[in-house]
C-alpha cells in the first residue's frame, strides 16, 4: 500500500548554503506511476540510525518539463534533510512513494486569471511547480508572488525565476521581501505577515482581480496571510494553503472523558488496493493509523502529525474523530474525508477506504 519505490539519483545542485535540489531517474516503466500535477509532492524514506525516516518533500518541476525534482533545505538539527544535505550524491537510490497532494487549481488554455502566491523559505519549491506550470499551460493567464527569505544568499531558486521573470515579462509578477536584507522599498524589508500583507493590498495588488491566492511555508505566515486575504473580501475557498511544518509540535491525543458511546472496541475495515481487510482496536487508545500499522498492514504515512495528508482516506461507513489537521481542506472534509494518522474511532464499525482520491 505504502508503494515506495527504489529510484535512482540523476543529479544533485547545491542550490544555496542550505538546500539542494535533487533529481530523479524515472524508469520508463515507471513514468506513468510518477506522472504528477503541479503542486505534488513526493514522500522520501531512508534509514538514519536504524529508523525508518520519512519526509514530504515538495516536486519544484513544470509538469511540461518531464523531470521528477525536489528542493531539500537543511533544517537545523533536522534528520532528514541534513542526511540529504550530506550524503545524497549522483547515483544513490532514495525509497520514493509516487506523487501526492492537492494544491492546485485545475488549468485550462482558455482562462485568464491573475494568481497571487505567498512563499517563505523552502515553501518555494511547489509554488514554483504551480506558478511555472501554469503560465506555460494558460498563455493568458498572470502571477504574482511575494517571495519571503532572509537574504538573497538564502533565496532558493533565485536564478530560474529570475529567468521567468525574464520569459515572462508582462505575466510575471515577483516581489522579495527580505528580513535581513535592505531593500529601497522600505515596505519589502521584514516578514511577510499579515499586517504587511494588508499594506500590499492598499499599495501593490487589487485583491478584487485575484481568481486564486496560494500561501506555502510556515504555519505563522500562512495563518496571517489567509487571514488578511479573508480580511479584504478573498472567499476562503480562493485560498489555497500548503503547510510545511518542520516546526508543528507533536500532539499528544486526549482521551475523550467519558467513553465514546457502544463498545469499548472498534471493528476497522481498510480498503487498500481493492482489498478490504479488517482488524479490532480500542477506540480511544491509538489512531486508526498506529492500530493498522500494529497490526501489519502496509499503510502509507509520513508525518504522522496531521500535516502532509499522505495517510488521506475516505470514511465509507460509520464516525472517527480526527485530533489535528493541517492538511485537508474543508471541502475535503465534508467529502469524508479524514488522516488516518489523527483518526479515534467514533462508532463501533468504521470502513476507511485509501483507494478514494475525490
Ligand atoms: C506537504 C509537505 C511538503 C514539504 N515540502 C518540502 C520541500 O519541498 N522542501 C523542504 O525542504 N521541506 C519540505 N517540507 C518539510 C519536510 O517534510 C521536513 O519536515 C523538513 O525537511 C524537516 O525534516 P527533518 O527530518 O530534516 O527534520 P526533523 O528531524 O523532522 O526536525 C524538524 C525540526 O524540529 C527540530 N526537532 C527535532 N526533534 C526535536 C525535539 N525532540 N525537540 C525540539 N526540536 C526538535 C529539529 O531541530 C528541526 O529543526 C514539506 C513538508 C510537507 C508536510
Ligand atoms: S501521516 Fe502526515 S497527515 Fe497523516
Amino acid at each position: 500500500m505504502s508503494k515506495f519505490h527504489a529510484l535512482k539519483i540523476s543529479n544533485v545542485e547545491r542550490e544555496t548554503r542550505d538546500a539542494i535540489v535533487v533529481t530523479f531517474a524515472v524508469p520508463s516503466e515507471l513514468k506513468e506511476t510518477f506522472r504528477y500535477s503541479q503542486g505534488q509532492h513526493l514522500t522520501l524514506r531512508t534509514e538514519i540510525a536504524g529508523d525508518d525516516v520519512r519526509r514530504s518533500y515538495s516536486i519544484c518541476s513544470a509538469v511540461q518539463d518531464n523531470v521528477l525534482r525536489v528542493a531539500i533545505k537543511r533544517a537545523p538539527g533536522g534528520a532528514f534533510s541534513t542526511w540529504a544535505n550530506d550524503t545524497l550524491t549522483p547515483g544513490a537510490t532514495v525509497d520514493v512513494m509516487p506523487p501526492m497532494g492537492h494544491f492546485n487549481t485545475p488549468l485550462s488554455p482558455d482562462h485568464r486569471k491573475h494568481y497571487l502566491a505567498f512563499a517563505a523559505g523552502s515553501g518555494i519549491t511547489p509554488l514554483l511547480s504551480i506558478i511555472k506550470t501554469t503560465l506555460m499551460a494558460e498563455p493568458h493567464s498572470r502571477f504574482t508572488l511575494f517571495y519571503g527569505n532572509r537574504a538573497s544568499s538564502t533565496i532558493i531558486f533565485k536564478n530560474e525565476l529570475s529567468d521567468l521573470k525574464d520569459t515572462y515579462l508582462d505575466r510575471f509578477n515577483l516581489v522579495y521581501v527580505m528580513s535581513r536584507e535592505q531593500q529601497d522599498i522600505e515596505l519589502f524589508n521584514g516578514r511577510i505577515t499579515g499586517e504587511k500583507c494588508a499594506a500590499f493590498f492598499k499599495q501593490w495588488i487589487a485583491l478584487d482581480d485575484i481568481d486564486t491566492a496560494f500561501i506555502c511555508g510556515p504555519e505563522d505566515m500562512m495563518h496571517g496571510v489567509s487571514a488578511a486575504l479573508q480580511a479584504h473580501g478573498m472567499p476562503k475557498e480562493s485560498i489555497r494553503i500548503e503547510l510545511f511544518a518542520a516546526s508543528i509540535p507533536r500532539h499528544k491525543h486526549v482521551a475523550h472523558a467519558r467513553p465514546a458511546i457502544g463498545r469499548q472496541q472498534c471493528e476497522v475495515t481498510l480498503i487498500m488496493d481493492g482489498r478490504h481487510s479488517s482488524f479490532i482496536m480500542e477506540k480511544d487508545k491509538e489512531s486508526v493509523l498506529e492500530a493498522g500499522l500494529r497490526q501489519g498492514f502496509d499503510m502509507r504515512y509520513s508525518c504522522k502529525g496531521g500535516v502532509c495528508s499522505t495517510c488521506r482516506c475516505k470514511v465509507i461507513d460509520g464516525k472517527v474523530d480526527m485530533d489535528v489537521n493541517y492538511a485537508l481542506e474543508d471541502y475535503e472534509i465534508a467529502r469524508g474525508f479524514v488522516l488516518s494518522c489523527q483518526s479515534f474511532p467514533a462508532t463501533d464499525k468504521v470502513v476507511l477506504d485509501f483507494d478514494q482520491d475525490t
